[in-house]
């Protein structure tokens, strides 16, 4: 199918809008997590850390089966399409591996596809945006995410020169001092065009932050946008993630997930549980003020994520 026109998007968008204004609400991302595999084992990682206790059966999604889902999805009215892990990169169904599914999604129509990776896999240019992990400068990354990681995400950086790729932080006790250095890190590389913060969402509570040690980091992040630092939250999302429990806030229903058994989850999966209430996901703060009109954050993220690259 032919890329949709950005007038197109756009008028989609703002029908999408209205209709959620008069209670007519449908999910406009579609995320589907392809599979719970992983090459790293990160210190916070909550998939990882329970692999082997997710049976086999059921850990990977079918090409057939992702196809099905991502049409299904489409057919309801989603035009935003994530894929997440496990580490997306590396999936694979006999021949068929990442760039088919994207292949596959732009068939079906959908106006924005991008993927979350840990870097260390090649990079999948016909995506539209890429989410890359960094948790900060090489020695703090590595601390979390595994001795050389950290080098070989920028290699691959090196030799890409996507227009959209931004990264994304999970800040937590053991990078809590390393915010402002993160995003030096990204400002001096012109192939990433900025950092988004969150933070970690437990399991593990271990290393998760107090609600004073959340506040230094949200004042500091609004002093480095002062300073033309590339944060990309925006200053009312940074400010939300400081409501302890954003379980009755958050607009769950923007997003489905599919889970690589085919389960559904019409919103986050972790709806409900203990993890909801100490979520530490910056996207549903940016859906929530889109919701409520908030204009910086509509031009921001819809330039950022809304609006097809291809
Ligand atoms: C689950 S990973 C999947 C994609 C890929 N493997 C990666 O690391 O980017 C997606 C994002 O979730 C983040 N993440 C993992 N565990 C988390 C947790 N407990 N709380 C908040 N974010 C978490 C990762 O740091 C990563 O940025
Ligand atoms: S690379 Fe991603 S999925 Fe893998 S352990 Fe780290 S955070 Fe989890």
């Amino acid at each position: 199918m032919p890329p949709a026109s950005s007038f197109r998007q756009y008028t989609y968008y703002a029908s999408w809008f209205l209709r959620s204004k008069l209670g007519m609400k449908h999910p406009l991302v579609n995320t589907m997590i392809i599979h719970y595999a992983c090459n790293l084992r990160c210190q916070h990682c909550a998939i990882s850390s329970s692999t082997e206790d997710i049976p086999k059966e059921g850990s990977t999604m079918s090409f057939d089966a992702a196809s099905r889902e991502m049409r299904a999805e489409y057919e309801k009215g989603a035009k935003i399409l994530f894929f997440e892990g496990g580490e997306p990169t590396i999936w694979r169904d006999g021949d068929k591996g990442l760039g088919d599914l994207i292949a596959e999604g732009r068939r079906i129509g959908y106006y924005v596809i991008g993927y979350t990776t840990n870097g260390t896999g090649r990079i999948f240019e016909e995506s539209d945006v890429l989410s890359i992990s960094l948790d900060g400068p090489r020695e703090v990354h590595d601390r979390i995410r595994g001795p050389g990681v950290y080098d070989k995400l920028m290699a691959n950086l090196e030799m890409t020169d996507h227009p959209n790729i931004f990264a994304n932080m999970v800040v937590m006790r053991p990078n809590l001092d390393k915010v402002r250095e993160t995003a030096e890190v990204v400002k001096a590389n012109p192939r990433i065009r900025g950092l988004m913060l969150n933070f970690l969402t437990p399991p593990p509570y271990d290393i998760s932050l107090t609600l004073e040690e959340k506040a230094q980091v949200v004042n500091e992040a609004l002093q480095l946008r002062k300073e033309k630092l590339p944060i990309l939250n925006t200053e009312r999302a940074l400010k939300e993630l400081l409501i302890e429990d954003y379980s009755k806030k958050c607009p769950y229903w923007v997003s489905s997930f599919t889970l690589p058994d085919g389960s559904k989850h019409y919103g986050c999966p972790m709806q409900g549980t203990e993890s909801c209430k100490h979520c530490g996901f910056d996207a549903v703060r940016e859906y929530r003020l889109i919701l409520a009109g908030n204009v910086q954050t509509i031009t921001r993220m819809s330039r950022r994520f809304a609006l097809s690259t291809r």
